[in-house]
């Protein structure tokens, strides 16, 4: 029988849902593989073209268009050109002058968009000429990366995090914060970060700027203009407690940013100095519990950069999640461990820590860890696109799990859209499947790439997985969907076994596994259905069929 609601509460249950599809309409779908060496297509711009207008960028004289005008304004752009756009806004009350620098930039993408210097730019870098340098950054943060084909200079670690990072990441750390507090009454005490080198390029740094605020230290310049150093903000002015920040990362980070490996570790330090009280300084907190628990001394307890081994990279929990080599899950966060175990910033005494290996320093660190969280900051690579992410962030919340002996709330923010969006890390993989891998745009635009159209189908489906395996964080409708729109429908099927069978054959492997290992629960006929889909695909890639 239906449960009985309000007219408040049933209001209230519309609106969530119209808010959700909303967010999955808004979201730029990328639609199909880029093909080296060959422009993009008009069609595809104009989702692009919205999104690039929705940002004020105040260095460029760039207004944003408003919501309200965006869809029609762009759409006349692409058909008609800048001045039919401009008329149209003007129509609006939205005088030329400030429409036309936003416009003038969407001409100038979509000129670069059509010039693509790729295979010239290959030959000659083959040939060993110069290759003319560009920003590496997402397209819609920063269209100067356009031309693509050239060379991406990295970035003066020393600029890191830039002063616009530095402010947008305010309202990060705060929504993190309020995020957690709101589900569990409390601020967390300790929050485990993973930090990647490309990533902190493109964003000039925005997620070693949320780690300072989360202490609450801003960053300080030198007489050469180099971020050399941090100052505390003062408690009364932050309004909350410093959070201890546990940090892995990666070893491109770890490479391109030594100086801000440094920098953070000296923040840590720092707060950790602090005279103030113990339940407004966890940072502090944490480093004299250990000192005393572990009769060690301060440098070694107030570690909390962590990499891999000099010269080592990655966590390889990708791959034994891939090939299924692995019994107990955690399995999985101790091999994150083994990995990332290795120290890195510089003691009291300013003698250099470079990847000491620091096993039990990091044991005790993530075991005070209560949310773990990591930034998204591309339209063109999220959660299900690659295997990093769950390597990364799943890979130390596993390593949480087991050394906390709770399972840490997980976070990932969007830092793309207009406001900032923090969710969780279940929520991330339904909106990722939602807008991605069942998404018909997204899939057909694979389709027409053939044999690696369907490899890329199968690798979102992965991992999917990779998340169920690391965090328990995918839902039965998930997986039952995937069969459903991929296996279960005979000519879609069809399709993909003429495309490519290993792949279909992998997918099917795959959903199989999801079952065995307990992380879909569906009824005997569904399992019974794909095992012969499986049965029938060996036997086409054997040759029997
Ligand atoms: C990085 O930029 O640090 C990174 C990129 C891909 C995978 C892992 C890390
Ligand atoms: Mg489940």
């Amino acid at each position: 029988m239906a449960k009985t609601i309000s007219k408040d509460e049933r209001d209230a249950k519309v609106f969530a849902l119209y808010e959700q599809l909303v967010e999955i309409e808004q979201r730029l779908i990328p639609t199909g593989l880029h093909v080296f060496g060959r422009p993009s297509s008009s069609g595809e711009k104009t989702d692009l073209f919205k999104m690039i207008a929705s940002f004020d960028r105040p260095e460029a004289g760039v207004c944003a268009l408003p919501e309200t005008v965006i869809d029609a304004a762009v759409r006349e752009f692409v058909a008609a050109g800048t001045d039919s756009a401009i008329r149209l806004l003007e129509q609006k009350g939205l005088s030329a002058e400030t429409t036309r620098p936003v416009f003038a930039l969407l001409e100038t993408v979509s000129t670069r968009l059509q010039t693509n210097n790729e295979m010239d730019s290959l030959v000659r870098a083959l040939r060993g000429e110069f290759i003319e340098p560009g920003p590496g950054a997402d397209i819609i943060q920063n269209p100067d990366i356009l031309p693509t084909g050239r060379n991406t200079h990295a970035i003066n670690p020393y600029g890191v995090p830039s002063a616009v990072a530095y402010a947008r990441s305010e309202a990060v750390a705060n929504g993190l914060l309020d995020r957690y507090k709101s589900e569990n009454g409390r601020y967390p005490e300790a929050m485990a970060l993973v930090l990647w080198g490309l990533d902190n390029i493109k964003t000039q740094g925005e997620g070693v700027a949320q780690a300072l605020w989360l202490l609450g230290v801003r960053p300080v310049r030198d007489a050469l203009n180099r971020t050399t150093s941090v100052e505390v903000i003062p408690l009364g002015q932050l309004g909350r407690p410093r959070i201890d920040v546990v940090m892995t990362v990666s070893g491109i980070f770890r490479d391109l940013f030594s100086p801000t490996v440094q920098l953070l570790d000296k923040a840590v330090r720092l707060v950790a100095q602090l005279d103030e009280p113990l339940e407004l300084n966890y940072v502090r907190k944490h480093v004299l519990e250990q000192i005393e628990q572990d009769a060690c001394d301060a440098d070694d307890a107030a570690v909390r950069v962590f990499s891999n081994a000099p010269g080592n990279y990655g966590t390889n929990v990708k791959f034994m999640v891939m090939d299924s080599q692995w019994e107990r899950e955690e399995t999985l966060g101790d091999l994150f461990v083994t990995r990332k175990c290795f120290a890195y910033g510089r003691d009291s005494k300013g003698h250099a820590i470079e990847g000491r290996e620091a096993r039990v320093a990091m044991d005790r660190a993530l075991s005070r860890v209560e949310a773990t969280y990591q930034n998204i900051d591309t339209f063109e690579i999220g959660l299900t696109d690659v295997d990093h992410y769950f390597e990364y962030l799943g890979g130390v919340s596993k390593a949480v799990e087991k050394r906390a002996k709770a399972r840490p709330a997980i976070y990932l923010s969007d830092t793309l859209s207009r406001e900032v969006k923090i969710r969780t890390l279940e929520e991330t993989v339904r909106l990722e499947t939602r807008a991605k891998t069942l998404n018909p745009k997204w899939y057909e635009g694979m389709l027409k790439h053939g044999f690696r159209g369907v490899a890329e189908i199968e690798n979102h489906v992965s991992n999917t997985f990779g998340w169920s395996a690391t965090a328990d964080a995918v839902d039965d409708w998930i997986y039952s969907e995937v069969a459903n729109t991929f296996l279960f429908d005979e000519s879609m099927l069809e399709r993909l076994r003429e495309l490519n069978p290993h792949s279909a054959h992998s997918l099917v492997q795959r959903l199989l596994e999801a079952n065995g290992r307990g992380y879909w629960d569906v009824e005997d006929s569904v399992l019974e259905k794909l095992r012969e889909i499986s049965r029938s695909l060996e036997d086409q890639l054997e040759g029997v069929a």
